[in-house]
């Protein structure tokens, strides 16, 4: 029986400020419009909210760049604004969740301005330098965001490591006073009121300090050197470290963002007993349609893996531990896009999808603008496009003679940019999002998907979304229970049955993952009396079943319902 706390209990929304709300007419969401829409949020029935980066940046990657980790960047607003999005929160129930990313800073950190001056200043330690080898970089590591992962610094004829653009310098995690710094600034924000951590990268903090050269496997230069800067041996022990530093003194939430854990590596992080972190946003499922060149590459996903994947975490993490659940963030195309039919059957597989986010054992996440099922853009030419790590990769496609036609093809899929775009508020010039120029164009079909829209139309995806935390917080069978797949081998329903034995109460869920029609066999060794509908994403799906129903049962396009049986 998992232990009981307020983050597993808790639905989860995730503001992109940038994107959000802009109050001031410059382009640029900020905190006041965030402040604007925390009735809206209340409204929807989420319980926190975390806020990708708001602090001092200059804006390579978007607040991925931190240059100053204790004040707010000044596009957003002012440390008052941030107080009253925190009070603004606090007074109506919900919680308030940071960016914490310390696995780099901005190279216009004093930090890193200071570490940059000499080899003997103080900072230098503060990065990882190296001299380089044979006038070439010291290892042939690349770049997150293309290219090398190193860059030279004429000034002190020396090299600093960037996992992510240049402009990102790695924090040496290996340096107890960096440590100590960033344990202070946790410390001092959450005596501010943070009620908890998303964890950028927090498994790439311990690199390998021989820094080997990656085993080559395409034809560039540069490889990615994951294996020896992902899950260093060292992290196991910065982390009991900030737990014992900070993290056990506060009754916090923390998400750890870890690409390459599965579930089996997991618990090490998630064990309650361990003492590390309460939740990991684990990549496997965002990477099924990841070719063998990585995230630029196309692959078809199948539900099987889809299945497997999940099950296998439901399983690992049923004792100790817990899971969170998303299917789309900052870094993602849009989910109904990306795993459902964003044109004839939107309506349908965005709600399918979101009942499958919110009936598993665990945390569901929400991205803003998927709760009325915002979709991919279609940019007409690059100019448009804003996101660091797609203008890179165009970048260098060109200088590899790829064709630009195929290149944005790939970005129309594969972009960071589908989930920036500025969230929908109204069908008024750029959606209600901003009075000025946008910083980034809003998507087209604005007038169509917008949140007035959806708040009017009782059978929108909005609505649903409302109605699903409803359950969730009516029903701690859907936070608790535990979860048994059923039809592990159909290759288009996705169905399993949920179970909570304090009050002796079953969940069964039945979803279709595509457009073809298709028919559900209830297995032999489930029986029950009667079922009772408590949401399904058709309106007249039968609200009462018995037994002799499920043994022939027509599913119709991404249908999705759930039963509570007795
Ligand atoms: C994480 C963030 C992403 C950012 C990167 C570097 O993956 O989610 O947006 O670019 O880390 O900080
Ligand atoms: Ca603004």
């Amino acid at each position: 029986m998992p232990k009981k706390k307020w983050w597993k209990e808790s639905v989860v929304y995730q503001i992109y400020p940038r994107s959000f709300k802009d109050s001031n007419g410059d382009g640029t969401g900020d905190l006041q419009g965030i402040i604007s829409k925390l009735d809206y949020l209340k409204y929807l029935g989420i319980s926190v909210l975390w806020i990708s980066p708001v602090y001092h940046s200059p804006n390579v990657d978007n607040g991925y760049d931190i240059s100053d980790y204790r004040g707010i960047m000044t596009e957003m607003g002012t440390m008052a604004d941030w107080e009253a999005l925190r009070d603004g929160l606090h007074s109506r129930g919900m919680k308030l969740v940071m960016d914490l990313v310390v696995n780099h800073t901005s190279d216009q950190h004093r930090w890193f301005q200071e570490s940059r001056l000499s080899k003997d200043n103080p900072y230098r330690d503060y990065y990882i330098w190296r001299p380089g080898k044979e006038g070439k970089e010291p290892n042939n590591w690349s770049s997150e965001f293309s290219g090398s992962a190193w860059e030279y610094d004429a000034l002190t004829e020396e090299y600093y490591l960037h996992v992510f653009s240049k402009n990102q310098p790695d924090l040496n995690w290996d340096n107890k006073t960096v440590r100590y710094e960033i344990y202070d600034m946790m410390k001092w924000w959450l005596d501010k009121g943070v009620d908890g951590f998303r964890m950028d990268v927090i498994n790439m903090i311990a690199k390998d300090p021989e820094l080997p050269d990656a085993p080559p496997v395409n034809s560039s230069p540069y490889q990615w050197g994951g294996e020896f800067f992902i899950n260093g041996p060292r992290l196991r022990y910065y982390l009991r470290e900030m737990h014992t530093k900070v993290l056990c003194k506060y009754d916090l939430m923390t998400v750890g963002e870890t690409r390459w854990v599965d579930a089996d590596m997991a618990r090490f992080f998630v064990d309650e007993y361990r003492h590390e972190l309460n939740m990991l946003f684990h990549f496997e499922l965002l990477e099924l349609d990841y070719g063998p060149d990585g995230k630029w590459d196309k692959k078809a996903w199948e539900l099987a893996d889809f299945k497997r994947i999940i099950s296998n975490w439901q399983t690992k993490l049923a004792e100790s531990g817990w899971n969170s659940h998303f299917l789309s963030n900052h870094d993602h195309p849009r989910m109904v896009s990306r795993f459902g039919n964003d044109t004839t059957y939107r309506v349908e597989s965005a709600k399918m999808l979101a009942t499958l986010l919110h009936t598993l054992q665990g945390t569901p996440y929400i991205y803003q603008g998927d709760e009325i099922g915002m979709t991919n853009v279609r940019f007409p030419s690059i100019e448009h496009y804003r996101d660091i790590e797609t203008l890179n990769m165009y970048e260098e496609g060109l200088k590899n003679s790829k064709d630009p036609q195929e290149l944005r093809e790939i970005i129309y899929e594969k972009g960071r940019d589908n989930a920036r775009t500025p969230m929908q508020w109204d069908d008024s010039p750029h959606a209600g999002f901003t009075d000025g120029t946008p910083w980034i164009n809003v998507n087209s079909n604005y007038q169509e998907i917008n949140v007035e829209q959806a708040q009017q139309d009782p059978s929108s995806i909005l609505h649903y979304y409302r109605k699903l935390i409803e359950l969730r917080r009516q029903y701690p069978l859907f936070v608790y229970g535990d979860y048994k797949l059923l039809l592990p081998k159909h290759t288009q329903i996705y169905s399993y049955l949920r179970r909570w034995e304090e009050n002796a109460e079953t969940l069964l869920v039945i979803l279709n993952f595509f457009e073809e029609s298709t028919t559900f066999i209830l297995p032999e060794r489930v029986t029950f009396q009667t079922g009772r509908l408590l949401i399904a994403n058709y309106p007249d799906t039968n609200p009462v079943i018995e037994m002799a129903d499920l043994k022939d049962f027509t599913l119709r396009p991404y249908e999705a319902c759930v039963y509570l049986l007795d």
